[in-house]
């Protein structure tokens, strides 16, 4: 584990791998330490600059060398990109991208200097580089019998301290507890199925529940049918593995006042069932539960932050398989709330075990629903793998996630809820089909889910597209990215008292 922490010394005396300083592009002149290091070096770096080998595009990292009189061993120029675009995200952006650059060339020790302190403050701007670091230096490699690791020990922040120490300390405390929360949802989704079943993500919730001191109740398959949710019943049916209806209570003010509600999807495998997939990436469906895996991550670090809020967290856990006891095409269940559904398709399972989840949540009288879930491939063709998708019943509900999101680096973009699509799902059976043809499919699948949220204000993220990424690129890792986490303890501190 990279340790991080506020470093004192003096810029000429640090006893360092390497420090780090960002440059915007296009900039005529540096400012505060760029410029005052500038000049003790004769300008070798404003010459760098003019010459075009340092152009200050982001992601761009420079290493200098032998610098006379200076304890650092290497100055590490970091390109922040234009200044207009700059924001935190851009912070955590050079953050990773320093550290993979420099942990490629197996340093043990970097210091940064404050990154963008003028525009974000002193505070942001720590908060935001430990961040990036933590999210930036992520590795899933235990199933690597040789993992390569990580070779950076410590990570610095220098210069910070000047100000007020206990609130940089804080600062850096916060972007840890939230990037190690990222980072759990990262483990949670790139687990194997085999190895994340839903009991195991039970005894896991547990765990943080009992080690974060909240509570929860862990639900097997019996209680689930005693409930009467035929619909998450349904889905289980063809797994060996059993359901778990796992609920999460965390009590930050008053218990009198209404919590939240977070719901994640928590298929940990999702085959299609008998409406079985294509073989093609059909591994990636591990990560199915990656919805639940976010939730359960942000309630752990709202507890560990000891936000003034009141949250609940329900994850419907259950495998989606074809076994011979599976339900089919032409079934019709029958939620917990009454309504009964045709299965057209055994692939539209989240839908399922979100109307089940969500009828729970109004049993226990909640103020707002927001579920978050893998639910459709069609989220992809419409806003590709940059935004997810969000739809909801209450204007203010989604605006506010949406601004959430923007505050901590996450784009999420709205699409439209609508009673012109409502046809689209009705059965010739039952009350509703489980699926609503080829056009708008993430529209039909969100409205699914509103029906059975009512009067109650309901948002709902459809982080299919986004939840997993094929690259590594500058804080996201090759396989999940824990896409939801920051964006739901954000829009939680919207209810502090
Ligand atoms: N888990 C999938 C959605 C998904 C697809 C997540 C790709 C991540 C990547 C979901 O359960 C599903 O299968 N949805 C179907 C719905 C359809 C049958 C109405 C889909 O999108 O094809
Ligand atoms: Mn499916
Ligand atoms: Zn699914």
């Amino acid at each position: 584990m990279t340790q991080i922490k506020i470093n004192k010394s003096d810029v000429f005396e640090l006893k360092t791998d390497a420090l780090v300083l960002g440059v915007f592009e296009k900039t005529e002149k540096f400012t505060g330490l760029v410029q005052q290091l500038d000049e003790v070096f004769q300008n070798k770096i404003s010459s760098l600059y003019s010459e075009n080998e340092i152009r200050g595009k982001l992601g761009e990292v420079t290493i200098i060398h032998n610098f006379v009189g200076f304890s650092a061993e290497r100055l590490v120029i970091a390109g922040l990109g234009k200044i207009e675009e700059f924001d935190s995200d851009v912070v955590r952006k050079v953050s990773a991208s320093v550290l993979n650059r420099l942990n490629g060339i197996n340093l043990k020790q970097v210091s940064f200097s404050p990154i963008g302190s003028d525009l974000l403050g002193i505070f942001n701007s720590a908060k935001s580089i430990v961040e990036g670091a933590v999210l930036g230096l992520y590795r899933f490699e235990k199933y690597k019998s040789k993992p390569a690791g990580v070779s950076i020990k410590s990570v610095d922040l220098m210069g910070f301290a000047s100000v007020n120490e206990d609130q940089v300390q804080d600062a850096v405390n916060q972007g840890k507890i939230i990037a190690e929360a990222v980072n759990l949802s990262r483990d949670l989704s790139n687990e194997p199925s085999n190895k994340m079943t839903p009991s195991v993500l039970s005894e896991i919730a547990t765990d943080i529940a009992n080690k974060e001191d909240f509570e929860i109740e862990v639900f097997d398959e019996k209680d689930i049918s005693n409930f009467g949710m035929g619909a998450l019943i349904g889905v289980a049916s063809g797994s060996v593995e059993k359901p778990k209806f796992i609920v999460l209570k965390y009590f930050g003010k008053d218990k009198k006042s209404s919590p939240l509600c977070f719901i994640g999807k928590g298929i940990t495998f999702d085959s299609g069932g008998i409406s079985l997939k294509p073989a093609q990436n059909m591994g990636d469906m591990k990560g199915d539960m990656a919805g639940g895996a976010s939730v359960i991550a942000a309630i752990q670090a709202i507890a560990k932050l000891k936000l003034k809020i009141n949250l609940v967290v329900i994850v419907p856990a259950t495998e989606n398989m074809p076994g011979g006891s599976a339900q089919k095409p032409g079934d019709v269940v029958t939620a917990m709330n009454g309504t009964n559904i045709e299965i057209d398709n055994t692939d539209a399972e989240g839908r399922l075990v979100l109307a089940d989840a969500i009828s729970y949540a109004r049993t226990i009288g909640v103020s707002k629903i927001v579920d978050v879930a893998t639910l459709t491939g069609a989220i992809r063709v419409a806003l590709g793998t940059n935004y997810a998708g969000i739809f909801g019943n209450n204007d203010e509900l989604t605006k506010n996630i949406i601004e959430s999101g923007k505050i901590v680096g996450e784009k999420i973009w709205e699409l439209p809820v609508d009673h012109d699509y409502d046809h689209q799902y009705k059965s010739q059976v039952a009350d509703f089909k489980n699926t609503g043809g080829r056009d708008a499919g993430s529209i039909t699948g969100a409205q699914f889910i509103g029906e059975f949220a009512g009067e109650i204000p309901w948002a709902h993220l459809d982080i299919a597209a986004i939840s997993r990424t094929n690259s590594d690129k500058f804080y996201n890792r090759k396989g999940a990215t824990g896409f939801a986490v920051r964006t739901m303890i954000q829009f939680a501190r919207l209810f502090e008292i």
